[in-house]
């Protein structure tokens, strides 16, 4: 379980992700009610029944099983189950995986990298500097002491070799292209102490995901683990561990 956090985390991912099929629900349940009072015929009803039943479901499923909006967990405990160390961060956007590291290894220190550029914006919209927005939920989770914030692309680190024990990407690394996923990869196992964890979730797009978002969540996740997996051995990562939660893939890696 992570740690307790007090302050208000706004991770910033679009309110439909969060919220959207809620407002579906809302407004086939309305109509139903609305059919009801005038007597529709059969099939609308069933249709508006059909829709009022899977949305609320996938709000249920989202808001118990994903939360993209609110703090996660780490997926396997394995992973730094030392505790301590320097962790980096690849892709940490808002910081939702920055926190989830150091609010479940509070021995831990973290460098918290972006590029902070037009994928930052497409994800979370316009606002403060990206670093600011960063800065903000680190300090509401009380993290941001063993915490910094780093530019950086994950393509060509300015870091050097050795440099970490532990390595977390998620949502990040499947938004690159094929050259840039090998690319980051082998930045990733540069910048990795020999025997250090990288702890690597992407976007699945599994039968959970086609269930609730249709077409829309493509995001690199038609790729499934074997591809991912013949990606990190490339790279030389050995895989220690593979497991899913909805929408999500997670492999825990070893240099
Ligand atoms: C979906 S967000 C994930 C953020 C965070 N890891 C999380 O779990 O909420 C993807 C992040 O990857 C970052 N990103 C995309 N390409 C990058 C690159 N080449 N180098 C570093 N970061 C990159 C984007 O700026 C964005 O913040």
């Amino acid at each position: 379980m992570p740690g307790t956090v007090t302050g208000q985390l706004d991770f910033g991912y679009p309110w439909w992700l969060s919220y959207g099929h809620l407002a579906v629900f809302a407004l086939a349940a309305a109509v139903l009610l609305l059919g009801y009072t005038r007597k529709w015929s059969k099939w609308p009803m069933v249709l508006l029944g059909v829709l009022a039943l899977w949305s609320g479901s996938v709000f249920l499923l989202i808001h118990f099983g994903v939360d993209i909006n609110g703090q996660a967990s780490l997926p396997t405990q394995s992973f730094l189950r030392s505790g301590t160390g320097q962790v980096l961060d690849l892709g940490a956007g808002t910081g939702r995986s920055s926190i989830m590291v150091l609010t479940s290894r509070p021995q831990a220190t973290l460098v918290a990298s972006d590029l902070f550029g037009d994928s930052f914006e497409r994800h979370f919209g316009p606002g403060d500097t990206p670093q600011q927005r960063l800065l903000r939920n680190l300090k509401a989770a009380g993290v941001d002491q063993r915490a910094s914030i780093v530019t950086a692309d994950m393509r060509k680190l300015p870091f050097e070799a050795g440099s970490f024990d532990a390595i977390v990407s998620c949502y990040a690394v499947d938004h690159l292209n094929r050259e840039g996923i090998n690319q980051a990869l082998a930045e990733a196992a540069r910048v990795l102490k020999p025997g250090g964890d990288f702890l690597l979730m992407l976007v699945a797009n599994d039968r959970w995901a086609k269930f609730a978002f249709g077409p829309v969540l493509s995001h690199g996740g038609t790729r499934g683990s074997a591809w991912w997996t013949a990606r990190v051995q490339e790279a030389g990562f050995q895989v220690l561990e593979e497991g899913t939660s909805p929408a999500t893939l997670y492999l825990l890696l070893r240099r």
